[in-house]
């Protein structure tokens, strides 16, 4: 499927692009460490991303995969770790090569990054910094995960008071809710959407694709979903689609973008957000 191109817009808003930092600055230290997300603040980013699952003693980490292999130097799936089993994994030692600003001896640094402990650097930020915080889908846990989520983000104050938007049938570009709060929800799962709309309508929901689904070609996302979220090769692949969901009312956020081509290509598009695991390149690159 191909959809037709659209108007695009002609001048680049370079300093109306949000820059998010994909699992931290992930390009130059380990993924979803403290280290990768103190240096995504200190660059200037605008935002924050990461991956959460919950521990079989019900605490959300943050963890890409399902097992611990790849990111530390233990083995196992999270959601049948504890925290303390995860917590003597080491999850920096294995991307050392060219980071060595960061005190790769510091436990901080290198222990598994719990997402109160996240919270906590952003409380600490000292100016607005974005998160956008992912539910990783299927879990044993099912809902808990969004539950603990909100839980969290509730005693952070990071859940905006009111009524919501539950009965209005998705907001529009300009919704309101999206600047009110630094927080917002994405996720490939429409159920975990789903669930984040029920308990806390008020939070921004990102809806993650790879591929567009037939049934939302026009623009359009599934209930619950009021941000886009595609892949970069679905962008590059079909650059009109952009045009179809900002004409369906929806703001685009687009990861992952790390090639100075590809960042054109999003600024051309005009889309919100570029999620990146170079935030300092990208930075540099819209002259900021
Ligand atoms: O920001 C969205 C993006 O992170 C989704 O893909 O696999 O990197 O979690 P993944
Ligand atoms: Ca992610």
């Amino acid at each position: 499927m191909h959809t037709p191109p659209g108007p695009i817009a002609s001048v680049p808003n370079r300093a109306a692009t949000r820059v998010i930092a994909h699992r931290g600055a992930s390009g130059t230290f380990a993924e979803h460490t403290l280290a990768a997300y103190q240096l995504a603040i200190e660059q200037g980013a605008d935002g924050l991303e990461c991956d959460v699952r919950l521990t079989a003693d019900g605490h959300l980490v943050c963890v890409h995969d399902r097992t611990v292999d790849r990111t530390s130097n233990g083995r196992g799936v999270v959601s049948t770790l504890e925290l303390a089993q995860l917590a003597e994994l080491d999850f920096g030692g294995w991307k050392l090569g060219g980071s060595e600003e960061a005190d790769w001896t510091s436990p901080e640094h290198t222990s598994v990054l719990t997402l109160e402990r996240l919270l906590e650097l952003h409380a600490d930020a000292g100016r607005r910094v974005e998160l956008a915080i992912e539910t990783k889908h299927p879990t044993r846990y099912a809902g808990l995960v969004e539950k603990r989520l909100l839980e969290l983000l509730r005693r952070f104050g990071l859940v905006p008071e009111g009524a919501g938007q539950a009965g209005r049938g998705g907001a529009g570009r300009g919704e309101a809710d999206e600047d009110s709060s630094p927080v917002r929800i994405m996720s490939f799962s429409q159920m975990s959407l789903r669930r984040v709309r029920q308990m806390a309508p008020q939070l921004p929901t990102v809806f993650l694709m790879e591929r567009v689904l037939p049934w939302l070609r026009d623009g359009s996302l599934p209930h619950g979903a009021r941000i886009a979220g595609p892949g970069i090769d679905l962008v590059r692949a079909n650059p009109g689609y952009v045009a179809a969901l900002h004409r369906a009312g929806h703001r685009v956020h687009v990861w992952t973008v790390d090639e100075p081509e590809d960042v054109e290509l999003c600024l051309r598009l005009g889309v919100e957000a570029i999620i990146t695991n170079h935030p300092q390149r990208v930075l540099d690159q819209l002259g900021r």
